[in-house]
């Protein structure tokens, strides 16, 4: 399965022979060595070329450079010297893990575009991009409904002991003494932290099981009011009377350790965490420690301070915690979205016209 919300940064700010030499040209070369075509462009169309990728499909893909007229190609390059050699005379480029340093920019100076498979785009040197005229472009929504769906679903596998109770059955143990007391959702309370595109379709669908929702967000940090719609109040109100806290906010320097020991004691015992924003939301020593001690009932967790989480981390031998490996933003619908609309992004800039979805270093 593709790891599209890990970048795997490798290759850094690796130099170039010749970087910076290369002089600009419009000649279509030949298609270079290991290159595979994935959909053949007539003479004098532009050529796109994915890299780096663990994708096992590319029908998506496909099917836009079709219908642009573009050539689509396929390359593993594995180093920076690869990578420009495969990458030789394309307009565009496809990535999901490459590392585009400025060298590799400067050794490509035919590139209009590149458009990276996911959100983050820490692996593109986006000022040098933009020195260069290079457009560079994300797919920041494709995962708004997935990773709403995984929130949900954790919430309610965590509240109701679900993967605990699995385990317990296959153990011989068939009854409910392991997850008592277990709440039911109307009349319970579903806090919101970061009521953006994730937190708001998280409270709709919480909103429509029964949960009373109630929101915290930086943007109207202790209003009494609402943001889309959605009742908010100051973090500690929605710690204190929320049954399951819900996080929804960007990993950045304000909310590295958002959740920590403070914000875990002032959360009820019976109440439940679900973390599928960014590991480094949550201060993990501290959420061992409350649940392991009993001040908090359970987690859902899927974004992990340490990812892959190591073996035996602590977190693992917890019995009160579900994991899951940094998939919420996976659906079959949201990864074919996310595929076509990073070629679509490469080709509405290669066309001169702007795309849907441009990273600066002001918007980024
Ligand atoms: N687990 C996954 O597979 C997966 C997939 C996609 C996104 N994500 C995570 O989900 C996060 C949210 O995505 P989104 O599309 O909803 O982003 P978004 O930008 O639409 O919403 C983020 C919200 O958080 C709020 N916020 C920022 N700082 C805050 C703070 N200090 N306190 C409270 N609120 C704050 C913002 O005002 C905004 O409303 C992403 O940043 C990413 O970390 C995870």
């Amino acid at each position: 399965m593709p790891r599209t919300e890990h970048p795997r940064v490798e290759n850094a700010d690796h130099p170039l022979p010749g970087a910076g030499s290369v002089s600009r040209t419009s000649a279509r070369p030949q298609t270079p060595a290991g290159v595979e075509v994935l959909v053949p462009g007539t003479p004098g169309a532009p050529v796109v070329l994915i890299t780096e990728c663990d994708h096992d499909t590319f029908d998506a893909e496909i099917a836009v450079a079709r219908q642009a007229g573009v050539e689509l190609r396929l390359a593993q390059a594995r180093t920076a010297e690869e990578l420009v050699a495969a990458a030789a005379g394309a307009a565009g480029l496809v990535v999901q893990y490459a590392e585009i340093s400025a060298a590799v920019l400067d050794a490509l100076p035919g590139l209009q575009v590149v458009s990276r498979y996911g959100v983050g785009v820490d692996s593109v040197d986006v000022a040098a991009a933009a020195a260069r005229g290079v457009t560079v472009c994300n797919v920041p929504d494709y995962g708004t409904e997935a990773v709403s769906d995984h929130a949900i679903t954790l919430a309610l596998t965590a509240s109701r002991g679900v993967a605990r109770l699995d385990r317990g059955v296959r153990a011989g143990r068939f009854d409910l003494q392991a997850v008592r007391p277990v709440g039911q959702v109307r009349g319970s309370v579903f806090g919101v932290v970061g009521v953006g595109r994730i937190g708001h379709a998280t409270a709709l669908k919480a909103r429509g099981l029964g949960y009373e929702v109630l929101g915290f967000d930086v943007l109207a940090p202790d209003a009494d009011g609402e943001l889309h719609g959605v009742p908010v109040a100051p973090l500690d109100e929605v710690l204190r009377r929320a049954d399951v806290v819900s996080l929804h906010t960007p990993l950045t320097v304000a909310t590295h350790h958002l959740v920590g020991r403070r914000e875990l004691a002032l959360m009820k015992p019976t109440a439940v965490l679900v973390n599928t924003s960014r590991g480094g939301v949550v201060d993990t020593d501290a959420l061992v420690a409350a649940l392991g001690e009993g001040r908090l009932r359970a987690a859902g967790i899927d974004v992990h301070e340490e990812e892959p989480v190591p073996v035996g981390h602590p977190l693992t031998r917890l019995e009160n915690v579900t994991l899951t490996p940094h998939l919420a933003w996976y659906t079959e619908e949201s990864y074919t979205e996310l595929k076509r609309r990073t070629v679509e992004n490469a080709v509405e800039a290669i066309a001169g016209r702007v795309p849907r979805n441009v990273v600066t270093e002001e918007t980024r």
